[in-house]
C-alpha cells in the first residue's frame, strides 16, 4: 500500500488471458490477477482443469478449452474471449509442453518430442499472440507477458532439455519482436525466464537430489514460490509498469549470476 491506501498494483477493469491457467504458475497468477480486481480467462488444453480453477478463482473468470498448438482451436479462444468481454489488455503466454523425460541432447531426442514442443511452445505461443495482438491494439494497447525460462537464456550444464530450451530462447526473440512492433501503438511487451519454482508439479517431477543442488545453487535463502512469479507478471499488466517493455526479467534466485567458483 502507498501512502494514499492505494495498490501500487491495481488491475481493476482490466481483463486478463491466460494460457495455460488451468495449473500450476498459470493458476496461480490468474488467483492473484483476480484478487487485485482484474477479470481472467484461462485458456488450457485441460478443459475440466481450466473451468475448476476459473470457479475457484471468481470474479467472473472464465474457463475455456484451448490446443495453443491449433490455430484454429485459438481463433476460437479470441472469438470467445471478445464476446465475453470485448477487451484484452493484458496476454499471459504461459501454457508450455516440457517432455521432460524424453527432451535430452540433440542425439538423444527424439525429432517427435522435439516437433510437438516447437509445435506447442513456440507455434502456439506466435498462434496466440497473432490472435490477441489485435483485440489489445483496439483497446488502446496493453502488456504481454511471456513465460520463457533461464533454460532459454543459457543451457543447462547435464545438456538435457535441447528442445525445450530452444523454443524458451526463440519466444525470448518473439517477445522482443512484440515489444519493437507494436509499441507505440501502446503495447509493451517482455519475457519472464523463472528458475526453478516449487510448483506442485516441480515438487513431483524433480528428485530430492536436483532439488538440494537447485537450493544449493541459488543466491537467496530459499528457491521460488509461483507467486514470485505471479506479482512480476501482475506488476507489468499494471500501469505501475507502464515503462518497461522489451525485456528479459530473470526471476530465478540469481542462478545465472553466481555461476563462477
Ligand atoms: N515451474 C517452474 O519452475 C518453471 C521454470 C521455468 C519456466 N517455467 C514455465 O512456466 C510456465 C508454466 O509452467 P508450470 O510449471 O506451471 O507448468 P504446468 O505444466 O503446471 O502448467 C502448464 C499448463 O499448460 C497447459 N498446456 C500444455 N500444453 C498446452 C497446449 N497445447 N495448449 C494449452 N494449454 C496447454 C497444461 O495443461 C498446464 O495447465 C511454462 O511456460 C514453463 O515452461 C516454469
Amino acid at each position: 500500500m502507498n501512502a494514499a491506501g492505494a495498490s501500487l498494483i491495481d488491475l481493476s477493469g482490466k481483463v486478463i488471458l491466460v494460457t495455460g491457467g488451468g495449473n500450476g504458475l498459470g493458476a496461480d497468477m490468474a488467483s492473484q490477477f483476480s484478487r487485485l480486481g482484474a477479470r481472467v480467462i484461462l485458456a488450457d488444453i485441460a478443459q475440466e482443469m481450466a473451468e475448476a480453477t476459473a470457479a475457484k478463482v471468481g470474479n467472473g473468470a472464465l474457463g475455456v478449452y484451448c490446443d495453443i498448438a491449433n490455430a484454429e482451436s485459438v481463433a476460437q479462444l479470441a472469438d470467445t474471449a471478445r464476446n465475453a468481454f470485448g477487451r484484452i489488455d493484458a496476454l499471459v503466454n504461459n501454457a508450455a509442453h516440457a517432455d521432460l523425460g524424453a527432451d535430452l541432447d540433440l542425439l538423444g531426442t527424439d525429432p517427435e518430442v522435439w516437433s510437438r514442443t516447437v509445435d506447442v511452445n513456440l507455434t502456439g505461443t506466435m498462434h496466440v499472440s497473432r490472435a490477441i495482438v489485435p483485440i489489445m491494439l483496439e483497446g488502446g494497447g496493453g502488456s504481454i507477458a511471456t513465460i520463457v525460462s533461464r533454460a532459454g537464456i543459457a543451457p543447462p550444464r547435464s545438456a538435457r532439455r535441447l528442445a525445450y530450451s530452444t523454443t524458451k530462447a526463440g519466444l525470448i526473440m518473439l517477445a522482443r519482436h512484440m515489444a519493437v512492433a507494436y509499441g507505440k501503438q501502446g503495447i509493451r511487451s517482455n519475457a519472464i525466464a523463472p528458475g526453478t519454482i516449487e510448483t506442485e508439479r516441480m515438487l513431483r517431477e524433480l528428485s530430492e537430489e536436483r532439488l538440494t543442488q537447485s537450493r544449493a545453487n541459488v543466491l537467496t535463502p530459499a528457491l521460488g514460490k509461483p507467486e514470485d512469479v505471479s506479482h512480476m507478471v501482475a506488476y507489468l499488466a499494471s500501469d505501475a509498469g507502464r515503462f518497461i517493455t522489451g525485456q528479459t526479467i530473470q526471476i530465478d534466485g540469481g542462478i545465472l549470476t553466481g555461476l563462477h567458483e
